[in-house]
């Protein structure tokens, strides 16, 4: 019999202090997340060097917690996993700093993870992935679709030239005095509300790409000018028309790409994939084309150490260890990051 592999996992790459154990890739032993979006929320948003100093105060805490849920001790922990990119960097690097001292006191492997690469395994946490995959991530910094033929082996399909829709649900919150983050917000309103004001559609008919910087704009312009005129802002209808044509635009690309490619499975996930309306259009459009659609649940939707972990375990197995040079990269993308993989 193989023996169970137990991957420690960190991810601090924005403003979630998380640690978990998970065996085998697929199990959660043990996970902490420790949110501090109530002391962004003051300020509308995540300010970086904030972030990074509430991760160094709470980091060993969150260490502490997640060993004492733990049946597993330290020293019997296989590998040692951490988000190394994208992100704010000063966050990243409190994670690997970590990450690091703790391989080399227990003298651990070390794995670095593509945080957007540990949305997708987030997925396996709950269903097994099968392969070939089509995978779509929308997280407040990406929005990816990727072809996914076997554990790390992505043909990447396209992403925003922009924006990133989550980005855009923030930004649309907040011009619409609306608390942080904007996704849950908007996505509440828009339940009250209807689709009645008209806003434009992105086209970029022929490819995956997105892009969402038009629709911000439009919808920051046409709030300056209802507020200059006088006008009341049917908050309402504003939040479900966003939402309606933001979400159009995603199952346009997913649509094309479901004709295109023989997927065994459709995977969402990401932050932005905590959004049940989303994720009711992507479950109907999966169902006409009949394949089965997977999200993982609420919890394992925004950031989190477990899917870390989760994403680690192929590494761990391919023997693919990151040396104590590891360092943090906030803008090393899906795409940047497997040209670089497929090279090695
Ligand atoms: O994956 P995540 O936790 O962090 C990044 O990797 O970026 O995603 C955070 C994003 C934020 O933009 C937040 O507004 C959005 O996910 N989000 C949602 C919902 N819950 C979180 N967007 C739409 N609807 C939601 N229910
Ligand atoms: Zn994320």
């Amino acid at each position: 019999m193989n023996k169970d592999i137990y991957i420690l996992a960190i991810e601090t790459s924005c403003d979630e202090t998380s640690m978990a154990i998970i065996k085998n890739g697929t199990e959660v032993v043990s996970n902490t997340i420790l949110t501090q979006i109530d002391t962004h929320k003051s300020f509308g948003g995540v300010v970086p060097e904030i972030a990074s100093r509430m991760h160094t105060e709470s980091i060993l805490m969150v260490l502490e917690e997640t060993l004492e849920k733990s049946i597993i001790k330290i020293e019997d922990v296989d590998a040692i996993a951490v988000t190394y990119a994208p992100g704010l960097l000063g966050s990243l690097l409190i994670g690997i700093e970590c990450a690091k001292t703790l391989a080399m006191i227990y003298k651990k492997p070390l794995i670095a993870v593509n945080h957007t690469v540990g949305h997708i395994y987030a997925n396996n946490l709950e269903h097994k992935m099968e392969f070939p995959l089509l995978a779509l991530i929308i997280s407040g910094g990406h929005t990816d679709l990727v072809y996914m033929k076997n554990d790390y082996d992505i043909e990447f399909l396209g992403s925003s030239i922009d924006d990133s829709i989550g980005e855009v649900y923030d930004k649309v919150a907040r011009v619409l005095s609306l608390p942080y983050p904007g996704g849950p917000s908007i996505e509440k309103l828009a339940k009250e509300g209807q689709a009645t004001y008209n806003l434009p559609k992105s086209m970029m008919k022929d490819s995956y790409d997105f892009s969402y910087s038009g629709l911000k704009s439009s919808i920051i312009n046409l709030v300056h000018n209802e507020k200059q005129r006088g006008s009341e802002i049917r908050k309402e209808d504003l939040a479900s028309s966003f939402q309606e044509v933001a979400v159009e635009q995603l199952l346009r690309k997913t649509e094309k790409a479901l004709t295109n490619y023989n997927a065994k499975q459709f995977i969402l996930a990401g932050g932005v994939s905590a959004n049940k309306y989303i994720r009711e259009e992507m479950n109907k459009l999966c169902q006409k084309y009949n394949i089965p659609f997977h999200v993982p649940e609420l919890k394992y939707c925004t950031d989190n150490a477990a899917m870390i972990g989760a994403a680690a375990y192929p590494l761990y197995k391919n023997n693919k260890f990151a040396d104590y040079s590891l360092n943090g990269s906030s803008n090393e993308n899906i795409k940047i990051y497997f040209e670089k993989f497929n090279q090695e």
